[in-house]
Parts: structure tokens; sequence; C-alpha cells
């Protein structure tokens, strides 16, 4: 057995800053006003019994075992639900305590299993632990009454199993659902013995609104509530703290593991992204690490209708080599480069980029960012200085009003949609920008005071209106911008968003909002006290990507909401590591901090620790390397860990670029969609198997440790060291730890940072520097990063994708809970449960006028192609709008998504496509082609041989 050194002091943490002392067993103690005498004990190591009381939930005082005594108080009081006073002298032990607590544990054994610990999910039993510690072995009452002994087991969610035998109905569960999770799935029906747990109206927890974030089965004491895996894999018997490989909010767990398995991931109570919560992906769906689909041999093939054939890792990593160099011999420097990946490690990512810049010799890096955030870096950096978040998730405990726009935080983000739930419940007013009503909504727990449900492509045009409405009605805070800003900047916009056209009745026919609704927004955001903006790829994948961010900066810095905790601008990252991706150097003309490769003094730097020249002018980005293979110019590419032949828009025009290419190399776990037309396959390693840190949307960076040994034998910085080995740059580093200190020694925001201060600190917010040696939870504070604030005027200029006769409908794109990005991952899963294909949400209306029903097959045409999803008829999508997600590659999202991007970084604009919507019986054109071109690549991987040449 093992531990994870976490001491459950049984209620939360009590923040006041006035101090109490009393005295506890005779000794005394000093904790903050509004602490339980439970906390108080515990802080002294003076554990009191507890049954109901857990420190991650408020306190219940249900189970009658935490009682104490208090000299001149009458009776004997919960310690979990009674606070400190100055001066009171409490008892935690006596005899009369001890008859009590053992009558009420001889209670609770008379309706427990009496082979209680015989499983192992049981075997972790507080019931049963509590009863040992207590001395209680028999029990005077028999088992003959009212209880759940025989009640049948609920194994219908396919992670974890409710055993009502088990159930003390202690109600930690249901306060989990409610508390931390805010789903409010649970209730405790009926009363005394006959009372019992339900999910939702009596059903099982599958058909329950359960989302299945597992915070009820880490808040149970009993194995009522356990994971399927440590019933079948049984005890662990190792611990590894590390990070979620999902989405950017960054989840720390403990990795439990047994013989190189993981047996179950617990979420990490001290981790500061997630405080001990986590969702259903991160949790329970690391399942693909070990899927039989994983390729664990590296393999090469001459052309893509070759069969592959299995080879040695110097094999491999040879032919690669001398793939790449004879096709810069035959074609120039320029004609090969390499994407990063935003699901691998810092460490791996600045390799990947000094491997291309250093070893190619060019600059033709890029990253999966570029299709997602680009236009956060742009508009951050020009307007403020920093590419990045301003704030800490924490922060949003202190938000009086919150616009969320573009973004979709209980399907994309689902822990920050946890805490920001409980903000709202306090009583945080909450805006919705969205085409789509979102969950946030309207649930019947939590609802948005607002809901603006914006046209599809009009995010600009509404922001210059609720900034119109800020400025004319004198809602500014001028102070704080001519204290900060550059004030010739300020006029010039402020003049520009007063003017007329700006208003919310004249920007009512583009952005179909009602004026009355973004006159009300305005004045909520800005006479709010703290007011936030949260935002995610319905704000950047727009031809106005880059505007629309610096739309939010400008309005943020206007209303004084930049720099103090509860306000600031917040990007929801979608993948684990794409803040990280970018900060690492990843883009093709940026080195790491995003300084420009133009910049005589940093790639003087950068020449001076790699001992190579380092070229001054941008290199390729991922669409111009595409462009460039149909040209005939760019002919090889070394792609780790991504998948742009799912994920990149306009398939038709991606995979015919890779048709043309003569050496892929990808790097990856699956033959994703990209590997079906490489060269050369090189197995790569899960997030469990291999050291490093990810970096999430907060800018807080955490530790990745190995849980499991790389299944194919290398962690993927490994790989990228051979290989640049091979082609004649030596890479000699050992470990991460070397990387991360390179980095550090070569990135400002990094100076102070290492692995030593991580693993001391448990996570780090960049900057890590001399002036925040322990990293900057909140930035711009007192002043903006680039000295001034910069404001922008940001003219709204219509995307050419509009509605027309002949695609009457506009298409918009997201996210789903269970499935992740392209569904590599997930769809190897039992998260498939939940989801097993992409569908079409489209409006009621729509639906009518195309004679089309709920469930029916229909096909959806762009001036791009065409693809077929079964239809969902839903009230949450607008008329004239239709929703889809791009989890499955046979739907085949992108293939209908346009080449229109954003003017200043190139983001694809998936969030708005011309469609039109026709009921049909049989999969599209391109579908078929999809179909026999898998089958074909399949039997070629099938038909692998083994040559070890
Ligand atoms: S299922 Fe577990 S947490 Fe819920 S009431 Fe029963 S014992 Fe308590
Ligand atoms: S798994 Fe999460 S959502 Fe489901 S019942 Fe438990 S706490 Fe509630
Ligand atoms: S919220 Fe994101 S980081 Fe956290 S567990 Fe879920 S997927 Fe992982
Ligand atoms: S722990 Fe205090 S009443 Fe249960």
């Amino acid at each position: 057995m093992y531990s994870t050194g976490y001491h459950d002091h049984g209620t939360p943490v009590a923040t006041a800053e006035k101090l109490v002392t009393l005295e506890i067993d005779g000794v005394p103690v000093t904790v903050p006003e509004g602490t339980s005498i439970m906390r108080a004990a515990a802080s002294v190591g003076n554990d009191v019994p507890k049954l109901c009381a857990t420190d991650t939930l408020k306190a219940f005082g249900s189970c009658r075992l935490c009682l104490v005594e208090i000299e001149g108080r009458r009776g004997f009081p919960a310690s979990c639900t009674t606070l400190v006073a100055d001066g009171i002298k409490v008892k935690t032990q006596g005899h009369k305590l001890s008859q009590l607590r053992n009558s009420v544990m001889e209670l609770y054994l008379s309706d427990h299993p009496a082979d209680c610990g015989s499983t192992s999910a049981s075997a972790r039993c507080e019931v049963h632990d509590m009863a040992a510690k207590l001395g209680v072995t028999g029990m005077r009452y028999g088992v003959g009454g009212k209880n759940h002994l025989r009640a049948a087991k609920d194994e219908s969610n396919p992670y974890f199993t409710f055993d009502q035998s088990e159930c003390i109905v202690c109600s930690r569960c249901v306060r989990a659902c409610d508390e931390v999770q805010g789903t409010l799935a649970l209730t405790i029906q009926g009363r005394g013995f006959g009372s019992k747990v339900s999910a939702s109206q009596n059903e099982s927890f599958f058909e329950s609104e359960c989302v299945s974030c597992g915070a009820c089965v880490e808040a149970c004491p009993t194995g009522a509530l356990a994971e399927k895996s440590l019933i079948q894999i049984g005890q662990p018997t190792k611990v590894t703290t590390t990070t979620c490989a999902y989405c950017g909010v960054g989840c720390s767990f403990n990795a439990e593991s047994r013989n190189d398995e993981v047996v179950r991931m617990v979420p990490n109570r001290d981790g500061h992204a997630n405080h001990g919560h986590a969702c259903v992906k991160g949790r329970f769906a690391y399942g693909y690490a070990t899927h039989p689909d994983r390729i664990t041999t590296p393999m090469i093939r001459k052309s893509i209708d070759d069969p592959w054939q299995h080879v040695t890792w110097e094999v491999a990593i040879a032919h690669a080599a001398s793939e790449f160099k004879r096709i810069q011999a035959k074609y120039g420097r320029d004609s090969i480069g390499g994407i990063t990946s935003s699901r691998c490690t810092n460490e791996e990512t600045f390799l990947v980029q000094k491997l291309v810049r250093a070893a190619f010799g060019n600059n033709n890096v890029d990253t999966c960012a570029r299709v997602c955030h680009s236009p956060t870096g742009y508009g951050l950096k020009n307007t403020i200085g920093e590419s990045a978040g301003t704030q800490n998730f924490d922060s949003v405990m202190k938000s009086d009003a919150i616009i969320l726009v573009g973004a979709n935080p209980t399907e994309g983000h689902p822990v920050f949609a946890s805490r920001m739930k409980q903000r709202l419940r306090q009583g945080a007013k909450l805006i919705v920008i969205d085409p789509r009503e979102i969950a946030l909504v309207k649930t019947p727990h939590v609802e948005a005071q607002l809901h603006l449900p914006v046209r599809p492509g009009t995010n600009v045009a509404l922001f210059n209106s609720i900034a119109h409405v800020i400025v004319t009605e004198g809602l500014t805070k001028d102070d704080y911008v001519s204290e900060r800003c550059e004030i010739d900047s300020y006029n010039k916009w402020k003049a520009f968003v007063a003017e007329d056209r700006n208003s919310p009745e004249n920007t009512a026919s583009s952005t179909g909002v009602k004026p009355e609704l973004v006159r009300e927004a305005a004045r909520m955001y800005a006479s709010a006290g703290n007011g936030a903006i949260y935002y995610g790829l319905g704000v950047t994948e727009h031809s106005q990507g880059s505007t629309m961010v610096m739309c939010i900066a400008n309005l943020a810095m206007a209303t004084g909401n930049v720099g103090r905790e509860g306000v600031g601008i917040n990007p929801l990252r979608g993948q684990n590591n794409v803040q990280g991706s970018c900060d690492m150097g990843s883009f093709p003309h940026e080195f790491s901090a995003y300084r420009h490769v133009s910049d005589d003094a940093t790639r003087a730097m950068f020449e001076k620790d790699w001992g190579v020249p380092l070229l001054a002018e941008p290199g390729l980005r991922i669409p111009n390397m595409f462009e460039a293979a149909l040209d005939g110019s760019f002919k090889g590419m070394y792609i780790q860990g991504e998948d742009p032949a799912q994920s990149d828009p306009d398939t038709h025009h991606v995979t015919a670029a890779f048709k043309a290419m003569e050496c892929i190399v990808v790097q990856d776990l699956f033959l994703n969609e990209t590997a079906k037309y490489a060269h050369v396959f090189l197995p790569g390693s899960s997030f469990l198997e291999k050291n490093g840190t990810f970096t999430n949307a907060e800018r807080r960076v955490s530790p990745v440790r190995k849980v499991m040994e790389p299944r194919a034998g290398f962690e993927d910085w490994e790989i990228t060291v051979l290989l640049s080995n091979a082609l004649g740059y030596p890479m000699h580093y050992r470990h991460p730890s070397e990387i991360m200190d390179e980095i550090a020694r070569l990135t400002p925001t990094f100076s102070t940072f290492s692995y030593e201060k991580l693993d001391r600190l448990g996570s780090i917010q960049w900057p890590c520097t001399d002036e925040a040696p322990e990293g900057t939870p909140t930035m711009h504070v007192g002043h903006f990063v680039r000295g001034k604030g910069k404001f922008f005027v940001t003219e709204f200029v219509p995307t050419s994708e509009r509605a027309t006769r002949k695609y009457p409908l506009l298409l918009t794109t997201g996210r789903i809970l269970t499935q992740y990005n392209v569904g590599a991952q997930t769809r190897r899963t039992s998260n498939v449960t939940w989801a097993s294909a992409d569908v079409l949400e489209i409006h009621p209306h729509d639906a009518e006028t195309r004679g089309i029903k709920d469930g029916d097959t229909v096909g959806l045409t762009s001036r791009s192609g065409e693809i077929v999803l079964p239809a969902q008829v839903t009230d949450r999508v607008r008329p004239g709008v239709v929703y889809t997600t791009f989890h499955f590659p046979e739907s085949g999202a992108n293939v209908v998504t346009t080449e229109n991007s954003d003017w200043a970084t190139n983001c694809p604009e998936y969030k708005v496509t011309a469609v039109e919507i026709v009921k049909v019986n049989q999969p599209s054109e391109w579908q078929k082609r999809f179909h026999e071109f898998t089958d074909h690549q399949l039997e070629l991987l099938k038909g692998r041989e083994a040559t070890h040449a």
C-alpha cells in the first residue's frame, strides 16, 4: 500500500484574516475564524472520528460520530458543524464520547455488509477503518430491520458501480454532485433506515442527469460508489502525481497503478487548477493508452499504396533522416518542415521547433494553435503585451459579472464550468453570447441573466455595439485608462465605437441580437464591480478572429477590468498544452516567449546556445506548407502528435497536399488520418509514459510524470533527439529537466523555472522570474506587460461566407463533453457509450421546411463539399443556424469547412460555413471514398511485415 500523503481535515479551509485561539485536549490551537472544531483539531494532528465529513464539502452533521465536549456547554456537539470560538476548551476523548461513538458505529455496521473489505473497492471503506479505530467489532443491533443489504447493484455507468448494500447514506455523494460538480443529479429519498441514494428520478446512473464526473465516487467513504477498474484490477501499489492530457484546464491527478497498469485516476485535492475535481475524460477515459490499436513498432514504406513494414528504431530513424536530407538536397533547404503537438509536453514541443530551426535549418515550424487560438496570441500581444490569459481559474470566485462568449465550458472545460457555477450560485451574473443555447443559459440550478444569440460571423459588430453603449452612457473607467493606457489610441477607439452606426439599434440587423439585450449586457458588465470575460474558439475561429480578441481587450481595458482578481481576459484553451506549445516557440515567426525571429539580440542568444546560424525570416505557416506542397516546392514533414488530415479545414485540399509530398513522418499513438498518408510511422508515447510539463489556460505549468514505461520504448522527446542526431545536429539530453533548464536559460518568462522548484510548489504560473520567483497568478497588475495598454479600432468587416439562396443556413461547430478534439483518444474508450457519432443540430422550423425529422439522415452541402450526418431537431440552435461536432473522422466536418481564415493569423473560419441541408439515404461521395481509402490503409497496416533490416 502507498499513501498520497493527503490529510483530510474534514471540513473546508476557512480564509478569514481574524485568528481565534482555543484549547483542544489541553493543547492551544490558533486558526482562522470560521474554522470547524474538527478542522482545528486535525490541524494539530488530532483527527476526530468522522464519516459524513470530508474537506471538499461543507459540513453536514449527519453521522454523529464526531461528537466532542466543550467546557461549560451542554450536550455533545458535532465537531464538524461547530465552529471555533476564542478561549473555548474542547475535549475530543473520554469515556462518554467513546460510548456514544461506539453505539453510532454499531448502528452503521448493522446496515453494512459483514464481509466489508472483501473487495478492492470496499477495502478502502471508512466505516471499516473507523470501526477498527474505535475498537468496535461486534454489534448489538440485528440486520433484520429495514436496510440496504439486498439492494441490486447499479452497473449502468461504464466506469463505476453503485452498490447500495455498502451505502451508509452519509450524503457525501449527493453533496459532491451539488457543491463540487454542480449537476445535482443525486438525492436522498425516504427517511431513516429506509432512506437511499437516488439518481435523478429513481433512474439508473446512466439514464440520469449524471455527467460521470466521478465527484461522488471520490467523495464516497465506502465501497458503495467505486471505480470498476479498482474492483477488476485490485488495490494500487503506487501513486504518481501527474496532469490530465485532455483539455486546457490541466487538472492534477494522482495516478494509482499496480504492475505498470493504471488502477484509477484520482483527482488531486492539492491540484491548483482543479482542487480535487475532474471530468469524465480525465477521470476515466485513459484506456486509449493501452488500446489494441496502439502501434508500438516503427514502420516505413515507400509510397502510401505500399504495405507498411515493421523496422527497428535505427532503421526508421535513419530512413526518415536520409529522406529529409535527400529532399533538401534536391528541392532546397525550405522544402521540409515540422508541426509541433499541443498534446505533447513543453519539453517535447521545444525540441521539435529546435530541430526544425537548427537541424532542418529553416523556420518552417507551426502548431495546431494555428487552427484554434493563434488570434488570441496576436490580439492580446498587440493590446496588452502578452499572449496569454490574465488570471487563474480561482479568480472567477471573485467575479461579479461574467461575459462568456463563444465558449461552452460545461462541455469543453468542465472542471472550470463547475467552479463558475459555484460562483453563479453565490450571485454573480452571467451573460452568454453564443448562437446556441448552451447548457449554462438555463439549467435547473443555474441560469444566465442574459443570452445574446449572435448570428455566426458577427461577433465584432456585437462587441462594437456593447462598447458603444459603455462609451455613450459614460460607463468607462477613464481614470484607469488615463493612468494605464495609450490615451491617443483610447480616444480614437472611443470616437469610433461612439459612431451611430455601431449602436445596438443599427447593428441588430447584422447580429440578430435585440438592442435592449445588448444595452443590458453592456451595463451589467461595466457596472458590476468585477467584470470578467471568458472566451473560446467561437471568438477566434473567424475571419475576424484577431479583431474580436482586440474587441475583448478594448472592452476590458475601457472598463478597468484587467490587473486584479475577479476580472480579466480569459481564453479557454482547447488542448492540454496549447498554451505551452505556443509559449515554446512553435510559430514560424517566433522563438519561445513570442520573440520575433528577426530580433537580432534574441537570435544571437539562440545561435550562441545552439551553436548554429538561424534564419531571420519567418518560415511557412501550416496552410502555406500545404500550398507549397501543391505547388511542388514543399516535400517533407515531421508531424508529432497532430492530425491535420482530420483537424484542419478543407479536407480535400489538405489530403491533396499530403499526397503531393515525398516523405511524411508521423509520430503518434495510432494510425490516425494523417498517418494514412505517411511514409514513416514513429510510435509515440502517451502522457502516462513520459516525464515533462504541460501549461494550461491559466499559464500554469504542471508536472507530467511517468506512470508506466513507454510502450514503444521511447518518450516522444527521445525520438526527436534520435532524429536530430541522425540529421547531423547532435542533442545530448538525458532527462526532460535538462530541456527545461535550456528553456529557462533562453526564455525570459521562465528565467527562474526549474524542476526542483516545480516539485516543491506543485505547479507554477509563468512568468517565473527573479521578480516573481514563485510565478504570477494575476498578470498586468499595476501596469500592462507592453507598458501602456493599446486600443485598436475594430471595424466590422462581414465575412464573405454568407447565407445565400443556394446555401441558406450557417453551420457552426463545437465539442461535446465525452469526446475530445479529433476523438483519437476518447473514441478508443468507453466514452463512446455516450456518443458514437457526430450529429447535426437543426432548428425545428428549418427541419420542418425541409421535411426533416429527428434521427433522419441528412446531407450537408457547402461550396467546399458534402457530408452526411444524422439530424437532431432541437431549439438549442436558432433558426438559420445548424451545428455539429468534429470528433469522428467519418463525419468529415472539415470536408465542408472553407479555406476562409483570420486576416492576421490564418486561423480557419470554422465557425461560419454557409450550407444547405437535404434529406438523403446514403453516404456522401466523400464518405464513400473515405471508407474505401481507410479500408485500403487498414489492409496495408494488417499486411505489415517485420523486416528488421
Ligand atoms: S453512496 Fe457513498 S457517499 Fe453516497 S450516501 Fe452512500 S456511502 Fe455516502
Ligand atoms: S458522477 Fe458526477 S454528475 Fe454523476 S452523480 Fe456523481 S457527482 Fe453527480
Ligand atoms: S476538465 Fe479537462 S483537464 Fe480536467 S479532467 Fe476534464 S479533460 Fe482533464
Ligand atoms: S463527521 Fe460530523 S456529523 Fe458526521
